[in-house]
């Protein structure tokens, strides 16, 4: 237990309360090592406003939501109307509900870059994995908080989103069609689902995400933050053994964060006021209809967060099952042709692909769509094993990397549109590249990750007061 510090009682008031704080919670411990003493990289540029905007979106939501459970009803019967009287009855109701809506794409805007800043600049990298992992779990379990939110309207594309996703599981051999009746909770998609959902979307998702927050923080926190030139600031300190290159995260970055605050909320109010729909990319017109068991809206989508990894879902056609087999049977080849592995590695390597072709034959392709996907997010976990390059930042790669990152980034919209679109066959074909590409990306980054002429990146970090 620490020592209990006493102050003069002549001490101003506001400061003997504060010492007295102390001296049962650590306030002022905490307060100098997350903000007063935390030295921050001097060069943190545009990319870095994206982790502070997500958790003002999180604070955001979970007002927001706070205030529209209390005018919501989690009923089959009475949540579609429930929600129209938010809309047009409750005193500025529809300001909240459209900052909710507005704020679970925004939340996605923010995560999507944040996520990408991370890539370019290496931050999943040695010491940081565990930032990172924490990073993908806040991720996925984002993901399951929209996709739940999304059922409460109850409108077509809520309802039906709902049944197509669920049904997905159905797919899984021998338990599949259990498990989704153990999550629907029922033979389709209904009150007893709308009921589950509203409860974890509300109170058991939420409590997951902000402990995740919290642990990806102080994990952060640990081992200090990366920069855009991806040097080592701990490397070189001062006399009274401050990072040179470092400063105060308060005052100096929460001035700068107030700036991204500012104009993220001048684009995110321009769109809540002006253009909640955002041409119905953020609410879809298909949900402004009560959800109706009878009728199939003819093209049911995703919201747009969702697209790319649906339209790998859709890219896994039979056909595309062969072309899998075909990658599984080219990376058994490579391996046993590669030099650097033992006898008895090659044979694993050669049984594990007989299996993996085994099934990929034995199971129906839809199966397959659902692992593709839900590889698609989990494969961002061993990201921090996958690259080998020498160096963390983008800026001392080879500069053909950019094209590499360039490209993914151009694939990863182009899934993205696709996955909006009614299937066509050109579609099915440019998705089932995309797909390739996507994992090609990732699976071959070992390889291609280390190839190249790297520069020299300097010892301090590269920065221009301004
Ligand atoms: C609710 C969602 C999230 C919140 C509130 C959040 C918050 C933060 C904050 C405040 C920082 C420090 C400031 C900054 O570097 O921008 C940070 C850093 C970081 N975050 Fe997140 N984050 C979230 C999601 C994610 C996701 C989904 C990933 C990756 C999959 C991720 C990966 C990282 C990494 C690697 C860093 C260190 C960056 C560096 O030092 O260069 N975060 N996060």
């Amino acid at each position: 237990m620490a020592e209990f510090k006493t102050l003069p009682s002549d001490a101003p008031a506001a400061q003997r309360l504060l010492n007295w704080v102390d001296n049962r919670f650590p306030l002022t411990k905490l307060y100098n090592e997350h903000l007063a003493e935390y030295y921050a990289p001097k060069n943190f540029n545009f990319w870095y406003f994206f982790g502070s905007l997500a958790l003002l979106v999180l604070v955001l939501q979970i007002v927001t939501g706070i205030f529209l459970v209390m005018h919501y009803k989690p009923d089959a019967a009475l949540a579609f109307a429930s929600v129209e009287y938010i809309m047009r009855d409750v005193p500025w109701g529809w300001l909240i509900r459209y900052l909710h809506s507005t704020g679970a794409s925004a939340f996605f805007v923010v995560v999507y870059l944040h996520m990408y800043r991370g890539l370019i600049y290496g931050s999943y990298r040695k010491p940081r994995e565990l930032v990172w992992i924490f990073g993908c779990a806040i991720f996925l379990t984002l993901m399951a908080e929209a996709f739940m939110g999304y059922l409460l309207p109850w409108g077509q594309m809520s309802y039906w989103g709902a049944q197509v996703i669920v049904n997905l599981f159905s797919a899984i051999p021998f338990i599949g069609p259990d498990l989704a009746l153990l999550i629907r909770g029922d033979y389709v998609v209904g009150d007893a689902t709308l009921n589950r959902f509203f409860s974890f979307h509300v109170i058991a998702v939420p409590l997951v995400l902000l402990g995740l927050v919290v642990a990806h923080i102080i994990a952060l926190h640990e081992v200090g933050s990366n920069n855009p030139d991806g040097v080592d600031i701990k490397a070189r300190k001062d006399s009274a053994g401050k990072p040179v290159d470092g400063i105060p995260f308060h005052p100096y970055y929460t001035v700068h964060d107030i700036l991204g605050v500012s104009v993220f909320l001048l684009v995110f109010s321009a769109i809540v006021f002006f253009a909640p729909e955002l041409g119905g990319y953020f609410l879809e017109y298909n949900n402004f209809i009560p959800a109706d068991p009878l009728k199939t809206p003819a093209h049911i989508a995703p919201v747009w967060y969702f697209t790319p990894f649906y339209s790998m879902l859709r890219a896994i056609t039979t056909e595309m099952v062969y072309v899998l087999m075909a990658c599984v049977v080219v990376g058994a080849v490579l391996g046993v042709r590669h030099s650097g592995l033992r006898t008895l590695t090659k044979v694993g390597v050669v049984v594990a692909a007989a299996v993996g072709v085994a099934l990929l034959a034995a199971i129906d392709a839809k199966f397959w769509g659902v692992v593709v996907m839900g590889a698609a997010v989990i494969v961002l976990f061993f990201l921090p094993w996958l690259d080998r390059s020498e160096v963390l930042s983008i800026r001392y790669r080879p500069s053909w990397h950019r094209w590499v990152y360039g490209v993914f980034v151009v694939n990863f919209l182009v899934l993205a549109y696709l996955g909006i679109q009614p299937p066509s066959p050109l579609y099915e074909r440019m998705a089932q590249v995309g797909t390739l590409l996507y994992f090609g990306f990732f699976l071959l980054m070992p390889w291609w990750s280390r190839l190249g002429t790297f520069k020299t990146v300097p010892d301090r970090v590269q920065f221009a007061p301004h």
